[in-house]
């Protein structure tokens, strides 16, 4: 199923040229495992896909924002989707020209819109009046013009999780659509803003891609409208959210089948285009490999717990998200169990009742799909360290991110007290 970069070789899981097992012992679990080509490969398919229209391909910072990862997406010349003045930073870091840096959000602070203009990024993806008014209000303090884009909602029901749609009237995203003439009318008066485009992001994980067309139908008409109303457009954005393969039978969507779908509705606009894919981008390139601690039979039930939990991984608790789980090693038998953590929560867990390969203390287990919204969600909850990342390439291993260690988690609390009177 993920055969090409994860794959079973003499019974043994590989990472590209790299065995897993050798890895775990000699770095220590939990962590996160990327394949580079497995990157390189998404990046083609998606430029492929769009290369016969004028396309600026964002990678998704939220996603997952490790450095060396963001620096893959900048060499390739994408750019870079934000959503807070702490990714810009982070793509500023990488590389990213701030010219191809979108940033969108419902709650930009007055600090990280100054930030995003100071910096001279590419689009404030704006979602509602109110910020209309102050990013003008701050640009014109900058004596600088800032580039602005609406958020627009559909109101589209991507077919996915409720937490993760974002196009629905009801969702907090965006400008409800029927507002939007009135509000670029308020917007293209304003002095220091430039209005160059249209947004909106449906959903994610969106298996069925059917929605999209309905969403870049509704926006398209928006852009012909305004166009009568004397307002000239430069770029339409329709955001993320192509869905990836996190069950064997899962068939997600290509982004051929997007650009099939889409460009025949945006050629008409004769807008140029911008995407924001994260998910559909790094997703499948990653796996969380961690460590049989115990194994432990209860009357009704047989756990496998293991050295990584939901402050690593938290997509399972949070939205039931189905992980497919394997064996480093493969076991002639089978368990039917609760593969947990060892956080104080039962909803601390991985899988539930899963058909696994019979694992004992001190195997390992790779967590597949993990790299879109694992790293980048974790936390330190039950002061643990974030885990390690490491990026293949061939045969050859890099650790991207070190292990956190205790004194860094404890850094930020200790440092503020050396200079108070009354120390704790
Ligand atoms: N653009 C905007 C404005 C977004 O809000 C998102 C994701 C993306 C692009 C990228 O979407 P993607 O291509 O990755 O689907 N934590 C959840 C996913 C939250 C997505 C939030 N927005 C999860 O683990 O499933």
């Amino acid at each position: 199923m993920f055969e090409n970069y994860f794959f079973y070789k003499d019974g043994e899981l590989y990472c590209e040229n790299v065995p897993i097992k050798e890895l775990a012992k000699e770095v220590g679990t939990p962590f996160y495992l990327y394949s580079k080509k497995a990157i390189e490969d998404k990046i083609k398919s998606y430029k492929e896909a769009f290369k016969n229209y004028p396309t600026l391909i964002c990678y998704a910072a939220k996603s997952n924002s490790n450095l060396t990862l963001l620096k893959i997406f900048q060499k390739n010349d994408l750019g870079l989707d934000t959503v807070s003045a702490g990714e810009i930073y982070k793509g500023v870091l990488a590389g990213f020209s701030p010219e191809k840096i979108v940033y969108a959000g419902v709650g930009k602070t007055d600090r990280e819109i100054t930030y995003g203009i100071d910096k001279g990024i590419f689009s404030f993806n704006v979602e509602s009046g109110q910020e209309i008014d102050v990013i003008d209000y701050l640009a014109g303090k900058l004596g600088k013009k800032a580039n602005i884009s609406i958020r627009v909602n559909p109101d589209v029901n991507p077919k996915t999780h409720p937490y993760i749609s974002t196009g629905l009237r009801k969702s907090k995203f965006g400008i409800d659509i029927e507002e939007a003439v009135k509000v670029y009318k308020k917007a293209v008066k304003k002095k220091n803003l430039n209005v160059i485009g249209v947004h909106c992001h449906i959903g994610s994980q969106i298996l069925d891609v059917s929605p999209y067309r309905e969403a870049v139908e509704k926006v398209a008409d928006l852009v012909f409208q305004l166009k009568k109303d004397g307002i000239e457009l430069k770029y339409f954005d329709i955001g993320g959210g192509l869905g990836i393969k996190y069950k064997p039978e899962d068939n997600p969507p290509k982004p051929k089948d997007l650009a099939d779908l889409i460009l025949p509705i945006v050629k008409e606009t004769g807008l140029q285009l911008i995407l924001e894919p994260g998910r559909s981008l790094i997703g499948e390139a990653g796996a969380l490999i961690t460590q049989v601690i115990f194994t432990k039979n209860k009357k009704d039930k047989h756990f496998i717990i293991v050295d990584s939990g939901m402050n690593d991984l938290i997509r399972p608790s949070v939205y039931d998200a189905y992980h497919h789980i394997l064996s480093v090693e493969k076991k002639n038998k089978d368990v039917v169990a609760d593969i947990v953590g060892p956080i104080c929560e039962t909803g601390d867990f991985l899988a539930l009742d899963r058909k696994i390969d019979d694992v004992e203390r001190g195997d390992y287990l790779s967590v597949l799909s993990a790299g879109a919204y694992g790293s980048s969600m974790s936390s330190n909850y039950n002061v643990r360290p974030r885990a390690m990342e490491i990026l293949v390439d061939g045969d050859k291993f890099f650790i991207i991110k070190e292990r956190e260690d205790y004194d860094y988690l404890v850094e930020k609390e200790i440092n503020p007290f050396k200079n108070l009177k009354n120390k704790i």
